[in-house]
């Protein structure tokens, strides 16, 4: 069973109101979704995405109760928009990404996750992406496989790790993989298991993580409603560093280099920050659920700006679209619309 991690701060950060329509991007086991559809009935609708069809599976049963206000796609997160115009499902009121594995996919499902049980190097999300672990470190340059591990698995000792697989090739299974590198970061032991950064390089190459995540929040702030929310839980630093100056870069009106004398990106801003620091586990969390101890979780709320009012003026629909997006603040749908009727005399 996988724990829902920091789920009381994930409602509240996603301001889960009865009425209210979100999308899981990381379904996994329908944890987080479970009580977003809770907190939103009645009449809540969740879209829940996972590029796993294992845990779309395990999603579905769990969340039978709800079958009426949910619709479950297997597909990943990278082609989020794609999904939302599909099924006509935007603009939405809170977006959630709670990246990375669920306990099910690392607890040994035979895919090659985990350096606990042995298994074929697999790692793929879905059964549909071509690469597979074996193919990357049976094939891949050395020097490229150092980069991997490096870059990706923040590993000190990524070239002599590269190295023996290189020689040790054809590497197929977790404890094989696993053996290697104990072998090649002999007495030079640390904290965690010396296989640890290795396999979350190879999971995160395999899967494209951290181009997927890049990929995917621009398109959710795009989906959001007016002061609809984003809100995302990474558990490494490398997906954290990203959520971060995403969000920073969105809450900004410029984003001109320092010292540049007047602005020349005419960048507006799109988000404001609700997490000024970043939210993290309690102890109590983390001594019930040791895998929430590295969760990071920031939180932004969607703005809107003069600019895309203008462009928002343009379309025939506005009205309606105010109506629609402006859910939270009468007063604001009241002003917007203002806006609107001015701008109309003004543009037309
Ligand atoms: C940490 S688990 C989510 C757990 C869930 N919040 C819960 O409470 O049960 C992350 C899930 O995201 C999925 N995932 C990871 N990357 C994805 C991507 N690029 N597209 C779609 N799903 C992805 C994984 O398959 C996994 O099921």
């Amino acid at each position: 069973m996988h724990i829902p991690v920091l789920l009381k701060e994930t409602i509240e950060a996603l301001a889960v109101q009865p009425g209210g329509r979100y999308i899981d991007c990381t379904l996994g086991g329908g944890g987080h979704a479970a009580a977003i559809l809770e907190h939103s009935s009645p009449g809540g609708q969740l879209l829940g995405i996972d590029a796993d069809p294992k845990a779309i599976q395990i999603a579905r049963a769990r969340l039978e109760t709800y079958s009426d206000s949910i619709l479950l796609v297997n597909e990943n997160f990278a082609n989020l928009q794609a999904v939302c115009i599909k099924y006509g499902f935007y603009p939405v009121h809170g977006i959630l990404f709670d990246l990375g594995l669920s306990s099910l996919q690392l607890n040994g499902d035979g895919r090659g996750f985990s350096f606990q049980q042995d298994a074929p190097l697999d790692m793929r999300l879905s059964p549909g992406q071509e690469t597979t672990a074996a193919d990357i470190l049976n094939t891949y340059p050395e020097a490229e496989l150092a980069h991997i591990i490096g870059n990706y698995g923040e590993e000190k000792f990524s070239h002599q790790i590269a190295h023996l697989i290189v020689q040790q090739r054809p590497v197929k299974t977790t404890f094989h993989l696993a053996h290697i590198i104990e072998e090649a970061v002999r007495g030079r032991r640390g904290r965690i298991h010396p296989a640890t950064r290795t396999f979350q390089a190879l999971r995160i190459a395999v899967n494209r993580e951290l181009e997927n995540i890049e990929a995917a929040l621009r398109q959710a702030v795009s989906l959001l409603g007016i002061e609809g929310r984003l809100v995302v839980i990474s558990y490494h630093s490398l997906e954290d560093r990203i959520v971060k100056q995403f969000m920073q870069r969105e809450a900004k009106d410029c984003i001109c280099p320092p010292g540049t004398p007047t602005c020349i990106c005419q960048h507006k801003a799109s988000l404001r920050l609700i997490t000024k620091k970043v939210i993290t586990p309690s102890l109590a969390e983390v001594q019930r659920n040791p895998r929430s101890h590295s969760a990071k979780l920031r939180a932004a709320e969607r703005t809107i700006n003069q600019d895309e009012q203008y462009k928002l003026a343009d379309n025939p629909n506005f009205c309606l679209r105010v109506e629609a997006r402006a859910w939270r603040r009468p007063a604001l749908a009241k002003k917007l619309r203002r806006t609107f009727l001015a701008l109309q005399t003004y543009t037309f």
